[in-house]
Formats: C-alpha cells, structure tokens, sequence
C-alpha cells in the first residue's frame, strides 16, 4: 500500500514556492492559475524562446509525488506562458513500469486540476503501427486502447460504471487544433495532421512482433506505455485533454531493427521540434475564460 496522498497539501506547498520564486523578481505567482498542464513524453523539452519561464520546481521536492527514474524525464515543473495562455509543465512523469501503482502515475493530474486548471495536454514517444508511419511523424491521440491491466480509482466512481470518458481525447479541440495547423502548414510550419488509436501497454519491455500483429488487428495505430491513467483521470476531473504522439521507432518486428531506449530518447531529441509545433497549435486553440476552444 502506497501513502494517502494529501492533494491539498501538495498544492499549498506549490502555492508558496511560486510566492517564493517570485520575490526577486517581485511578482507573487501564488495565486496564479495555470490554463493548460502539458506533459512531455521521453526525451522532449520545450525549446528556448517557446515558453516565458515564470517559476522552476524539482519534482522530488513536491510533498508526496514521486519523481522519475527514468533517463530522459526531467523532474521538473515550470509555470510559464506560452502565447496567452499560462502552462504548467509538469516534468518527471513516473510510469507503471518504474514500479509506481497508478494513482502515483496520475497524481500530477490531480494537483494541476486542483491548482485550477482547465486543459492538459499529454505527448509520449510511441512506437507506430500503421503502415505507411515515420520515426518523426507527429499523430493526434484520437482514443486509446487499455492494455495496462489497471485503471485509475477515479473520484466520483460509485457502484455505477463512469460513463463520461469515451473517448477520453477532446475531438472539438482536436479538430481546431488541425484547422490551426493548416493555417500554418501554409508557411510551412507543420506538415500533415494525422490522427491514430494509442494502444497503452504496461512494458518496461517493447512488444513482440506477434503482439506488434495482434494490436494492429484490435485497431491499434500507436503503442507506448504511458498517457491513458493520466487522460482518464484528467477527464474525470473536467479538464478537456489532447494527446500526441510522437513516433520515434515503428513497432517491434516491422523493420527489422531490434528496438532500442536510445533509439527512442535520439528521435524524441531530433523531432521534437515538430511536436512542439503542434503542442504550441492546441494551446493556442485553447481558451480558458470560454467555452474551452477559440472559435
Ligand atoms: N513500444 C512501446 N513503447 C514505446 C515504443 C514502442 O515501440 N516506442 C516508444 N515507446
């Protein structure tokens, strides 16, 4: 059995860091409210100039959140603006495979909800399934498929099934996404939109081609091991939620090649300029003080 984990606690503790951090630069951000928390898959950091850093935490720090073990996931959240909008990176993700149980995997969620946000925006590194599919391309998380044996312990669950996650992706927000990165793919900023089913499996080990087979027969597009606990308990708390994939090896048994970490964290590092293209569209597409989505 893992600690209670004290939501409030954790949140308070944040609220007076912020208040900390920005004494010397004589802004209180205490009571700042993120619009969007963004979480970055392996190997992919926002690049210098995308994002107006505000306030810096180590994960570890943060009273009962678990922080990573995982070569690539900085442990580090980041109030910051991005365009109009204040984000929340939350760094560090912890997954299934470093041992966590799942409500550890979603407790970021829970204090970015908590802290006020509206949206959150999730990204991994997945391995493709669809034929056709690039180490680099950028997908749209259109649903998912649970693989990973557990889901989280969501707050209003009752005897009743949940009803209000299918799919978990917000297909408006999607949709305004793509129309956004059209406008730009004009000036060449973001080729292409496509959009895919995440399969999520457990790992730490990549798939089998036979089960690379079997996924792709149940509809699989993408498969990684991260992303759906955090979308479902995103939902539940009443964000709206986008997710991206990017592709950095296509799925065991389709080249050849045998898989490789490295593989994975050098693709993130070469094509991550792209998904923070698209990242930057749904964050601009995003308006907190309306309906949610910018007309
Ligand atoms: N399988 C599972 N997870 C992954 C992969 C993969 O091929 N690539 C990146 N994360």
């Amino acid at each position: 059995m893992t600690e209670p984990f004290d939501v409030q606690a954790a949140c308070r503790w944040i609220r007076d860091q912020w208040r900390e951090l920005g004494r010397d630069g004589q802004q209180d951000w205490s009571e700042v409210r993120p619009d969007v928390g963004i979480v970055l898959g392996s190997g992919i950091q926002f690049s210098e100039g995308a994002l107006t850093e505000y306030c810096r935490i180590q994960v570890r720090d943060i009273p009962g959140m678990p922080s990573p073990s995982v070569d690539g996931h900085g442990g580090e959240w980041i109030l910051g603006q991005v365009a109009e909008s204040m984000v929340l990176i939350l760094g560090g993700r912890v997954h299934l495979y470093e041992g966590y149980d799942v409500e550890e995997v979603v407790r970021g969620i829970r204090v970015l909800a908590h802290l006020g946000a509206r949206g959150l925006i999730l990204t991994n590194a997945a391995g493709g399934i669809r034929e056709g599919w690039n180490p680099g391309d950028v997908v749209a998380i259109e649903d998912h498929i649970n693989l990973q044996g557990v889901t989280p312990k969501l707050h209003k669950q009752t005897a009743a099934p949940v009803r209000k996650q299918h799919p978990c992706f917000d297909h408006e927000w999607i949709d305004r996404t793509e129309q956004w990165c059209r406008k730009e793919s004009s000036k060449g900023a973001v080729q292409g939109f496509p959009r895919g089913v995440y399969a999520g499996l457990p790992g730490p080990t990549y798939e089998t081609p036979a089960e690379v087979r079997m996924l792709r027969k149940l509809g699989a597009d993408l498969v990684g091991m991260s992303t759906i606990q955090e979308a479902m308990t995103a939902v539940d708390c009443g964000l709206r939620v986008q997710g991206f994939s990017l592709v950095t090896n296509l799925a065991a048994g389709m080249s050849g090649q045998q898989l490789s970490h490295e593989e994975v964290m050098e693709t993130g590092r070469r094509s991550r300029g792209q998904l923070l293209k698209i990242v930057n569209a749904a964050i601009s597409t995003f308006d907190p003080a309306g309906s949610g989505i910018r007309p």
